[in-house]
């Protein structure tokens, strides 16, 4: 079982599509266990994008994640990190395929929409960014036996 980080960014909350992407998220079967609406500070919003604070295109992402509220979620399930980049589609909303969210709802390079982790390290250290153990519930899905 895998757990991933999903932020919706602003565009979503501010779009109304927090509904139509959580509601894709757990029609395909996987959990959220933890959830919250927040902004992302100045601190955070570095932390988080650390591997691309050098990069020219830094300034448009940290102003874009820092300027309206967010919804932070973890997600599990078996195969949740690459479930969900392929739910999600390519980086730029121009090239993802039809029938991922930022294919369906994009088209904007920096505001696509969501964020999910890309490899396991970079989900744990995420998730510790986001989220206290104590706002991450353990349950069963107890229709879990029927995906
Ligand atoms: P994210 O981290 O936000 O989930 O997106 P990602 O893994 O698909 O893409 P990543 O390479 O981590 O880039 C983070 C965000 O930076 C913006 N970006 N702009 N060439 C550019 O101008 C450029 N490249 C990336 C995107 O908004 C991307 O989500
Ligand atoms: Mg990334």
């Amino acid at each position: 079982m895998e757990r991933s980080l999903v932020l919706l960014k602003p565009d979503t909350v501010q779009r109304g599509l927090m509904g139509q992407i959580i509601g894709r998220i757990e029609k395909k079967g996987l959990k959220v266990t933890g959830m919250k609406m927040m902004e992302v500070e100045e601190g955070l919003a570095k932390e988080h994008y650390a591997e691309h604070v050098d990069k020219d295109f830094f300034s448009d992402l940290f102003g874009f994640i820092t300027s309206s509220p967010i919804v932070a979620m973890v997600v599990e399930g078996e195969q949740a990190i690459s479930v969900l980049r392929n739910m999600m589609g390519a980086t730029n909303p121009f090239e993802a395929e039809p029938g991922t969210i930022r294919g369906d709802f994009g088209l904007d390079l920096t505001k696509n929409l969501i964020h999910g982790s890309d490899s396991p390290e970079s989900a744990k250290r995420e998730i510790d960014l986001f989220f206290g153990s104590e706002e991450i519930l353990d349950y069963e899905l107890t229709v879990g036996e029927w995906h």
